[in-house]
């Protein structure tokens, strides 16, 4: 099972939009996967239309529960997830303190049947609190989804350092398995240049796949669908197809 955090401490960078729609793209592929919502705003929650949650994923971290208790299905082919609700809000004063915080989730998803899911997709919060360290010492890879409009290139530092730290110390298979640009408009020259800079500085970490810029994938949420099953011809959904089978095509080159 591969384990895949999604995270930019960056707000608005695309994590809730590429976790949803990769997940999906991955599912129409006949993989199965399992995407965790670990944002207290619950945007993956709520895009696939789960309304009461309960306390979702709040469980796992605060009152020691079972993550295969509380995961449900989706009405996406071969998709399951694992909730989030606004009570992770609290979740990081909760945890301050407690011995062995940073590693909850990762202790928790040992328990999952190893052949059940191919992959493990995590939606961060926009920090680098807690949460987003439990999904750092969970997964294998991290995947940075980066908004072309602006490079924010301190901020993609910064988090290279957290996950350089959290590799030290917590989690030394962690590794960055690519750097996703979203939101990229075709039209403008300057988004081009940040794709071009992205290149220059990371190389191949950069995924071939660039997200355009395109208004389905800002609609979709709406209708609680992935792109595509909201408008499976739009460039939206040929983006995130297209990153699927890229990140399928990661396991061949690694063997
Ligand atoms: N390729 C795209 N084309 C158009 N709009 C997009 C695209 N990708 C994301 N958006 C929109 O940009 C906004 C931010 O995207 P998203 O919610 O995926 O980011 P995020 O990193 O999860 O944000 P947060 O940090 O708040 O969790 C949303 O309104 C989303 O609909
Ligand atoms: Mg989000």
């Amino acid at each position: 099972m591969r384990r895949i955090a999604i995270t930019n401490q960056k707000g608005g960078s695309g994590k809730t939009t590429t976790a949803v729609n990769l997940a999906a793209a991955l599912g129409e592929k006949k993989r199965r996967v399992l995407l965790i919502d670990l944002d207290p705003q619950c945007s993956a929650t709520s895009w696939f239309g789960i309304k009461n949650p309960d306390k979702g994923i709040f469980r796992v971290f605060v009152e020691n529960g079972n993550v295969l208790d509380i995961i449900s299905e989706t009405n996406v082919p071969n998709v399951h997830l694992v909730p989030a609700s606004s009570w992770l809000v609290g979740a990081e004063r909760a945890l301050a303190g407690e011995v062995g915080a940073e590693t909850i989730l990762r202790r928790q998803l040992h328990q999952l049947p190893s052949d059940r899911w191919d992959y493990l997709v995590i939606d961060c919060p926009p920090a680098l609190g807690i949460l987003t360290v439990n999904a750092l010492a969970a997964a294998r890879e991290v995947l940075v989804p980066v908004e072309a409009h602006v490079l924010a290139l301190e901020g993609l530092a910064q988090l290279i350092q957290t996950v350089d730290v959290v590799k030290e110390r917590l989690n030394p298979e962690l590794e960055i398995s690519g750097i996703l640009a979203c939101r990229v408009d075709g039209r403008t020259r300057h988004a081009q240049e940040i794709v071009e800079q992205l290149r220059g500085r990371f190389g191949n970490l950069v995924y071939n796949t660039v997200i355009r810029e395109n208004v389905r994938l800002a609609e979709c949420p709406s209708f609680g669908k992935p792109i595509i099953q909201y408008d499976p011809r739009s460039y939206g959904a040929h983006d995130y197809r297209a990153l699927a089978t890229e990140v399928i095509r990661q396991e061949k080159e690694r063997k």
